[in-house]
């Protein structure tokens, strides 16, 4: 049996964002799953039920689009940590909620902030190196009235929160994730409009491009006032286009190249290519994504060009066939390891994710997990693969 090693010092281990694991969230999202959960129960009747992928009848009920409780995570953090460390992840990605923290615009509720102080304390204690997502794409309400990332001083609102969240938080925080994958959110929310607030225009597409560009430069710039020796990035959205270029670089360049000179790493997520013609002998996920593993390492290999650390800060497959999971990151991994021999300074990979989480406009029907829960009971249950993947972040390398 042949393997493959990893880098000293890899960073092993899961992603969860606040909105989709911790539960009991007042934010823009929750505000407009209220609003819109029947609408797509009712859509998924005809929509799901045409494409004979993974089917559940959880996608034609309305609770299922609601984020409620999600894993009570926040409540369950230490035992979902203690889960994590006992799969041997060395790190872990977590988000932290604007909304808790900025409930009413300028009053600061310091009992969350105490709480993300445990949660990192918590990391530390089991020897989990934390990577803090400060916007991972929901707003509190007050700001959502106000337009959003619409409006101009939003970048500044942002940055206010940064500091706060900075200034409390800097000890217990070496990597610092500003912003996640804004191009999606951009393109769901104001582009194709289908993502709170709904408001599908060229025009304010590209006005929210600007004021997120803004929001990571500002907050960079606070955060190394705060702390010099930080770590700051984004989480990137990147798609292995093959012979697209024009999509390649809008879609992959252009807000990388914006913030150049004000990131420290580049966080990589990866779930998707792009060709002319389908390849439809390639196997599908449970969402209907196509897998193509190799995809990865060309998307790797492009990013070189920015001289950056590099941290795969999401890679993951819905299924409820586990098995397709471990192939899924067996796989990935290969084709990391083949960029990480080609030059390219991979140091982390963040499995997207810990727990069967909610998954913004599917719901909780999609299962990402490593760790499998039951929503009403919120049971966690440690799946196969989790096992599979725990022996690599042991032992540093993939049996092949
Ligand atoms: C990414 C998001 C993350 C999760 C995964 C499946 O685009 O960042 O929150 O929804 O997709």
């Amino acid at each position: 049996m042949s393997e493959i090693k990893f880098p000293e010092k890899f960073l092993w281990g899961t992603a969860t964002s606040a909105h989709q694991v911790e539960g009991g969230n007042v934010n823009d999202w929750s505000k407009w799953e209220k609003g819109n959960a029947q609408r797509l129960a009712n859509q998924a009747q005809t929509y799901w039920q045409s494409w004979q992928r993974e089917m559940f009848s959880e996608m034609l009920e309305s609770r299922n689009y609601i984020s409620g409780r999600a894993c009570d995570h926040y409540h369950r953090f230490e035992e979902d940590f203690s889960i994590a460390q006992k799969l041997n992840q060395n790190t872990h990605r977590f988000s932290i909620e604007w909304s808790r923290i900025e409930p009413k615009e300028g009053v600061i509720n310091e009992k969350e902030i105490e709480h993300y102080r445990q949660v990192l304390i918590s990391l530390k204690e089991k020897k989990i190196e934390p990577f803090v997502t400060l916007y991972h794409w929901t707003l509190p309400q007050w700001l959502e009235e106000k337009g959003g990332w619409l409006n101009p001083k939003t970048p500044y609102y942002f940055d206010r929160y940064v500091k706060i969240i900075s200034e409390n938080l800097f000890n217990q925080v070496n990597f610092w994730i500003t912003l996640n994958e804004p191009l999606v959110y951009i393109s769901a929310s104001y582009f194709k409009g289908v993502w709170p607030p709904q408001e599908k225009s060229i025009f304010k597409s590209l006005k929210v491009v600007k004021n997120l560009i803004k929001a990571h430069k500002l907050a960079y710039n606070s955060l190394k006032l705060i702390d010099l020796e930080c770590q700051v990035g984004i989480s990137k959205h990147n798609i292995y286009f093959k012979h697209i270029p024009l999509a390649k670089y809008f879609w992959n360049s252009y807000f990388l190249n914006k913030i150049q000179n004000q990131q420290d790493f580049i966080g990589l997520n990866y779930y998707f290519h792009r060709r002319f013609f389908e390849d439809k002998s390639l196997p599908y996920s449970g969402l209907g994504w196509r897998v193509f593993p190799e995809g990865l390492y060309h998307v790797l290999k492009d990013l070189k060009k920015y001289k950056k650390p590099i941290y795969i800060t999401e890679n993951g497959i819905a299924s409820v066939q586990d098995v397709n999971r471990i192939n899924f990151i067996k796989d990935h991994l290969i084709w990391t390891h083949k960029a990480i021999e080609e030059g390219v300074d991979v140091r982390g990979y963040f499995y997207w994710s810990l727990l069967d989480n909610f998954e913004w406009d599917k719901g909780f029907w999609p299962r990402f997990g490593l760790v499998e829960v039951n929503h009403q009971t919120f049971e966690r249950r440690i799946r196969p693969s989790a096992e599979f993947y725990a022996q690599v972040c042991k032992e540093n390398k993939l049996d092949l």
